[in-house]
């Protein structure tokens, strides 16, 4: 899809040639002169009711006399703010899905839109004409080839409308490697994908196999593939832009291709789904592809482990005792929490990067599901400086999140007499006691970890992958290039001891 930033006035846009011509409508349309075409339907339309007010509230009207573009549609854009923008794009463009329409032009100069409020506009437009084709050669493809958008002073947005083509690029490598269906997606696949990306200039892939995996003493990584005929991958992404010496972030994705629960076996229904539990890794891929556009001044690490979880009889079985890269011996009460047995590894590898940041991202538990639903994804961190630019990122970038706590005495059920603990806790604040158990794993680490499981799919009618939280990601990594780098990777100061009182 091809976007194109342009200098146009309300006037100018009657004479555009488009297959449909959009124009976002503000709250307060200011007093145009009613002298243009256009101005006298917007006019006509707010004076008579027929656009109704309310966000994304669509009038559509077709040959307007003197208007080129056969179809004219107003879309209400409430106060024009980034999200009210998004609502109103992906409403109208939602609405023109059809074959017939391929170039789009799409003018926001009426609200005065702002660079955050124009990648929205882009984001928006790429979302609502995504089409699934990989596996379903009778689906028609994307129809949309062209988006021209019209604003009155392009260079004060140029910024912003890079930045939401890099993300769009991002948020359909995220989107397309959630959806495919587990034989369409193994470990080796995604591992082809990030060999490709790694060809690009500044950026490197190394991709290890089970043997190396071995031999860097991965034992609870090895103990989740154990049971599948697919071999495991272990995928090093490596984008530099920033300078040599800079600490980098590293970001960890799950790559579960398909989690079947293992010999703790999930219920029939809905398994399918569990194709998504590479969710994690696929924001990783997609934020890498962001950063190939992009470009940011900083260094990024991308982790990856990935397998699937398997019932078999080489599989691992409930009170199974492992050892992990850190040493540390864990009980694996449940086969199912499996996506922690593969992280901590990756944690584990993650301090040899001596990195300022550690974000991992997991489609880690179904109790973030039932705490957050598929609005706010979980945020879990001990650094509240870490936690904050997080927060802020996702707020910034319409993909929010929530801080979840982080307690020591979420711990507790951890405890286990065979080994020095256990993979699961009791029933309640799973997605807390799963937080607790990678972070044994992160002494060294600034670390924080994104429980995703609720926010990167959609169920129903409209199942499918949502490209979440690369835009969360990519806001970060945007904005930490912005604020100096350190030299020397900051150590996680020790948590402030209270004064004891009396
Ligand atoms: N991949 C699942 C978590 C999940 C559930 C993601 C629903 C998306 C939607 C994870 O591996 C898992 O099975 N977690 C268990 C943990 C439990 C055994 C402690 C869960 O959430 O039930
Ligand atoms: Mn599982
Ligand atoms: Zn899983």
């Amino acid at each position: 899809m091809d976007f194109e930033l342009k200098s146009v006035s309300l006037a100018e846009a009657a004479s555009w040639s488009a297959d449909a011509l959009v124009v976002l409508v503000s709250d307060s349309p200011a007093s145009a002169a009613s002298d243009s075409p256009l101005a006298a339907l917007i006019a006509q339309a707010h004076g008579s009711g027929a656009l109704e007010s309310g966000v994304a509230k669509l009038l559509s009207a077709y040959q307007v006399s003197g208007v080129q573009a056969a179809r004219v549609l107003l879309v209400r854009a409430g106060d024009g703010s980034p999200s009210s923008v998004r609502k109103a794009v992906a409403a109208a463009v939602g609405a023109l899905k059809q074959p017939g329409i391929q170039k789009i032009a799409l003018m926001l100069g009426l609200i005065e839109p702002d660079g955050d409020a124009v990648s929205a506009a882009v984001q928006a437009c790429a979302e609502a004409s995504y089409v699934y084709t990989h596996t379903k050669p009778s689906a028609k493809a994307r129809a949309l080839r062209r988006v021209v958008i019209g604003v009155s002073k392009p260079d004060a947005v140029r910024d912003g409308f890079a930045y939401g083509k890099a993300l769009v690029v991002g948020m359909e490598v995220a989107k397309e490697w959630a959806n495919r269906p587990a034989n369409h997606a193994t470990p080796s696949m995604l591992a082809d994908c990030a060999r490709q990306l790694g060809r690009k200039p500044g950026f490197k892939t190394e991709v290890l196999g089970p043997k190396e995996v071995k031999a860097l003493g991965m034992g609870a990584f090895l103990a989740v593939a154990q049971g599948s005929a697919e071999p495991l991958r272990f995928i090093v992404l490596r984008y530099n832009g920033g300078t040599k010496s800079s600490a980098p972030v590293v970001l960890v994705g799950k790559g579960i291709t398909f989690d079947t629960g293992g010999i703790s076996i999930k219920p029939a229904a809905e398994m399918d789904e569990m194709k998504y539990d590479m969710g994690g890794a696929a924001s990783v891929l997609g934020t890498f592809a962001a950063l190939a556009e992009a470009r940011p001044a900083i260094n990024v690490v991308g982790l990856i482990p990935s397998c699937e979880n398997m019932p078999d009889g080489l599989a691992i079985k409930p009170g199974d005792v492992v050892t992990s890269m850190s040493g540390q011996t864990i009980e694996i009460l449940n086969t199912d929490a499996e996506g922690r047995l593969i992280l901590c590894d990756a944690l584990s590898y993650a301090a040899r990067f001596k990195p300022r940041a550690v974000v991992d991202i997991a489609t880690l538990t179904g109790a973030c599901v039932i705490a957050l639903g598929a609005v706010r994804s979980g945020l879990f961190s001990p650094d509240d400086g870490l936690a904050a630019a997080l927060q802020q990122a996702g707020e910034a970038a319409l993909d929010p999140c929530w801080r979840m706590p982080l307690d020591d005495d979420y711990a507790e059920g951890l405890k286990s007499n065979f080994a020095d603990m256990g993979n699961v806790a009791g029933r309640a604040a799973g997605s807390i006691t799963a937080a607790k158990f990678l972070q044994k794993f992160t002494a060294e680490l600034n670390w924080a970890h994104l429980d995703i499981a609720g926010t990167a799919w959609k169920s129903g009618a409209a199942k499918g992958a949502t490209g979440r939280p690369v835009p969360l990601l990519l806001r970060y990594l945007v904005s930490e290039a912005q604020s100096p780098l350190p030299d020397v990777p900051p150590r996680r100061k020790a948590p402030a001891k209270r004064p004891h009182k009396g």
